[in-house]
């Protein structure tokens, strides 16, 4: 047995569910991935500047979702939705303030549907945010089999630790670091990747055949930017762009903004009196956050490798389904915005993607290893040229990713959601994606054989025609609150949709008492023509011209999540 599962609880959970599985049968291990505030900056998303060899290369062993969106941008109600497939209006979530089993409906989670199937279930670091939204014990033992692990070194993410010219520590956004004159000497990722690799020779040593559901919650590129500051070198400030649209959209309603009251509380950043709440932040100190931002990425991507590495040295990885996502973008200077807090593209959209064995295996033989002392010794100038793998462009969910893996490991998958859904324990508010990485996989193995793909069905045919993210504000105009307003002070929701050419976004007015949306009083409404308009810097909701398209978006914004299911 796994360390800290009790035998009887093993048998008493086959017989609560009255279910036969054979224990001897080889059954998928799960590793869980999940990366806080990274948004598609990685080298298998194209997205050049980034250094991301690890992730690239497990992107080119999986199918990787282009279009893949959160349905809140920011962690707490991002996480609550997708470990338990239900929108935030469903969990009740929109802030940091509830638990979802006591406050909205007693939801099955991802990991306690592995537990209660007889997987030893396990989280390191940030995976559930912690706090009242999990229970203040990462919803354990529900969903995990033994306490969860946190990372001693995240008690400093507000101290300050980070050196500056000055000579002092502060309370730094920006925070290269040599490590060991840090606290403890280490920090968050890589106690949390040397943990996990711990865990992992446990599993190996362990003789029974019971499978895990193992998480890793990483905690960067989350601000502040510590990271070991060799990474910085990979990223010479002169090769720093600014965002392509570093300006606020035309014709954007005041109410979409946040005016990123996180970053002025640091204190290098406050130096700088930005003017509240619009900017500018000065161009120089621009391309050092982004300069930063990728410098966190690429440590990160080092400390995923260590991870993905020792899943291959103990002899799992030809049986361990693995799944990568962020919980959410990051705005670097696009729309004049920095942090999350919104409903852009730029915000919603994540990165994912998912290995399943055998799926999209590319022979590893002579693949190469990338421990990060040679990825730093490479230098910027170098890139990795890594194969690509099956990859579709379906408008897909972050609640999507719940049954996926269901159907991927040969469990239960979760019916959708009645509904009344707050009544129903085991319900999704997503769709699996199994047969969509199927269809992808297929077809790249097929173009790889110069086999005719010409008579499969496009990704997108028979699938979602939209999703769906939400964000509230505390007012109209910017405050102190509109970035993260308690769920007592909300006032206006902002709904967005995403469908094949445009963005829809309606804010409207939202009663916290009733958990209630009030579409006929809509303070505003944006419109973006993605097509040609892919960076969503002109907002056409209030031309007339586009009345009639409006009020298309407009009812299929209210139709929801239901209607936009595959028929
Ligand atoms: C939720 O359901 C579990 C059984 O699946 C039960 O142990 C737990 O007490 C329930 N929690 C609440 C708040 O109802
Ligand atoms: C910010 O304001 C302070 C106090 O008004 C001033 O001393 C400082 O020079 C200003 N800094 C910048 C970068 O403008
Ligand atoms: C996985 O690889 C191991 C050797 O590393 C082998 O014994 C085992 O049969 C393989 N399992 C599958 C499902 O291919
Ligand atoms: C993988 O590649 C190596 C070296 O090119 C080759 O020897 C081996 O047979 C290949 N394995 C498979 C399963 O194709």
């Amino acid at each position: 047995m796994k360390p800290g599962l009790q035998f009887t609880v093993f048998v008493s959970v086959v017989i609560m569910h009255g279910q036969i599985f054979d224990v001897s049968a080889k059954r998928h291990n799960v590793l869980f991935l999940v990366i806080d505030d990274l948004r598609p900056a990685l080298g298998c998303y194209d997205y050049p500047k980034v250094i991301s060899p690890n992730i690239d290369q497990l992107a080119s062993r999986s199918v990787l979702f282009e279009n893949a969106h959160v349905q809140q941008t920011v962690c707490g109600p991002s996480r609550t939705s997708f470990l338990t497939s239900r929108r935030p209006d469903t969990t009740r979530l929109y802030d940091f303030g509830s638990y979802w089993r006591t406050h909205a409906g007693n939801f099955t989670s991802l990991p306690q549907h592995f537990k209660e199937n007889g997987y030893f279930t396990y989280s390191i670091g940030k995976v559930f945010h912690p706090g009242i939204c999990s229970n203040h014990n990462d919803d354990y033992p529900l969903s995990w089999s033994k306490p969860a692990y946190h990372p001693s070194t995240q008690a400093y993410k507000m101290a300050k630790v980070c050196p500056d010219a000055d000579g002092k520590r502060h309370m730094n956004l920006l925070c290269p670091v040599d490590v060991s004159t840090q606290p403890e000497g280490s920090l968050p990722d890589i106690q949390s990747s040397e943990h996990a690799v711990d865990m992992l020779k446990e599993f190996q040593a362990d003789s029974s055949e019971q499978p895990f559901f193992l998480a890793v919650g990483f905690h960067k590129p989350h601000i502040p930017y510590k990271f070991p500051k060799d990474f910085l070198k990979l990223y010479p400030l002169k090769e720093i762009d600014l965002a392509p649209n570093p300006f606020k959209p035309i014709g954007l309603p005041d109410v979409a903004f946040s005016p990123y009251n996180r970053l002025r509380i640091r204190h290098d950043f406050g130096l700088l009196n930005v003017s509240y709440p619009y900017g500018p932040v000065p161009e120089t100190y621009q391309k050092r956050i982004r300069q930063h931002y990728y410098s966190s990425v690429s440590y990160t991507d080092s400390r995923v490798g260590i991870v993905l590495d020792q899943l291959e040295e103990s002899g799992f990885a030809n049986n361990t389904i693995v799944v990568l996502l962020g919980d959410h973008g990051w705005s670097l200077g696009e729309h004049a915005e920095w942090c999350k807090y919104e409903n852009f593209e730029v915000v919603t959209r994540i990165p994912l993607m998912v290995h399943m064995p055998g799926m999209s295996d590319i022979n590893l033989t002579n693949e190469k290893k990338f421990p990060f002392q040679d990825v730093l010794k490479s230098g910027s100038s170098q890139r990795f040229k890594i194969k690509r793998g099956p990859r579709s462009t379906a408008l897909v969910e972050a609640v999507d990713v719940f049954p996926t893996l269901a159907e991927l490991a040969g469990l239960k998958v979760p019916p959708t959601c009645p509904l009344d859904t707050l009544k129903v324990d085991f319900c999704t508010e997503g769709a699996s994606l199994a047969k969509i990485m199927m269809k992808s996989a297929q077809k790249t193995f097929l173009k790889a054989q110069k086999l005719s793909t010409k008579d499969m069905s496009d990704d997108n045919e028979n699938w979602k025609d939209a999703v769906f993210s939400q964000y509230p504000r505390p007012s109209v105009h910017p405050q102190s609150n509109t970035d993260l307003p308690d769920l007592k002070d909300i006032k206006i929701m902002g709904y967005t949709m995403r469908t094949r050419h445009h963005r829809y976004t309606e804010w409207v007015a939202f009663n916290p008492a009733t958990f209630q949306a009030d579409f006929n009083s809509v303070y505003a409404r944006e419109l973006y023509l993605r097509d040609s308009d892919p960076l969503e810097v002109y907002n056409v909701g209030n031309f007339p011209m586009y009345e009639d398209l409006v009020m298309k978006m407009r009812k299929k914004l209210i139709a929801g999540w239901r209607e936009a299911l595959p028929k």
